[in-house]
């Protein structure tokens, strides 16, 4: 962790608390430097976004979140995924956008959202079998506007729920929450793993290791990777970052298996349930902002 006698993260060899440490009130407030921009790129292959950037994002991760709660709010009892993926198809195209996932990959992703049930950690493709009182299910959605990406998912409880699953909701969603509290410049990646996976243990939880959070705007997954478990990496935020949080919480142990048929589904090894919920995130001057909106409760 950054202190405030240590070198400012912008490259400047000044100290921290003389350059950009946030509390100081400062009327000029600069963005990176082009050479930490360089060296970022250099160094890790992460690209700092330029203040158009970063409005080009925010329209694409606005029209996400909005996507993402009709789509939520139409997932009930009685309906079909493969529904909520066509209903989600046509608001991106009303919207002029494009849904990311669809044909992405490889072998390309065969639908237009991720809905993943009860056990699915992440990846579940839409089916025609009706939601069922008892299903938890994450929706994700990722939409292309003008070109940029836009990343974000929730959790939908239909019905009466098991304590099981309700853990993993609720732990999944204080894990996504307490990790972006404590984003702003100077903090290493690798803090982020430690507050989910501390709170994630505390409630007899364990955090899945193979799937991560990504750098986001430009492209779909960009550098770094985000580890939602104890890991240790270096890298300090700066402004100008953008990247997903979306840590996927287990009740029982933290293996994935990928479907051997589709290659994309992962379930749960022992097949208890999974939960998850991705914000994209902005790293600001002073700290950050959340760009996808949605609340849990809207
Ligand atoms: N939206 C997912 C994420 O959060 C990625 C889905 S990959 C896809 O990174 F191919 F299934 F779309
Ligand atoms: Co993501
Ligand atoms: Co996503």
């Amino acid at each position: 962790m950054i202190g405030r006698n240590d070198e400012c993260w912008c490259g400047s060899q000044k100290k921290w608390k003389k350059c950009h440490f946030p509390q100081l009130p400062s009327s000029e407030k600069k963005l990176p430097s082009l050479d930490l921009k360089k060296e970022y790129f250099r160094k890790y292959q992460i690209l700092i976004k330029d203040e158009e950037q970063i409005n080009k994002i925010r329209a694409s991760c606005q029209l996400a979140s909005k996507i993402l709660d009709a789509v939520c709010k139409k997932a009930q009892k009685g309906v079909t995924t493969l529904e909520l993926n066509d209903y989600a198809h046509k608001l991106h195209l009303e919207a002029g956008a494009i849904p990311a996932p669809l044909h992405y990959g490889s072998p390309p992703f065969p639908k237009s959202i991720c809905t993943s049930l009860n056990e699915v950690i992440c990846h579940g493709i839409p089916n025609d079998i009706p939601l069922m009182d008892g299903d938890i299910v994450n929706i994700d959605v990722t939409c292309i506007l003008d070109g940029y990406y836009g990343d974000n998912s929730r959790m939908v409880t239909i019905g009466e729920i098991s304590k099981e699953r309700q853990l993993v909701v609720d732990v999944s969603y204080e894990c996504l929450m307490r990790s972006i509290e404590i984003l702003r410049p100077g903090v290493p990646v690798s803090k982020i793993g430690d507050v989910i996976e501390d709170y994630a243990s505390s409630k007899g939880c364990s955090v899945v290791h193979q799937f991560v959070g990504h750098g986001v705007g430009v492209d779909f997954h960009e550098s770094p990777q985000i580890p939602h478990c104890r890991n240790k990496s270096s890298i300090l935020l700066v402004p100008g970052m953008t990247f997903t949080i979306e840590p996927m919480i287990n009740a029982g142990v933290r293996d994935a298996v990928i479907d051997p048929v589709t290659k994309w589904i992962a379930r749960t090894k022992d097949g208890r349930a999974s939960g998850q919920w991705e914000h994209t995130i902005l790293i600001t001057e002073t700290g950050h902002e959340i760009l996808t909106p949605w609340t849990r409760n809207p």
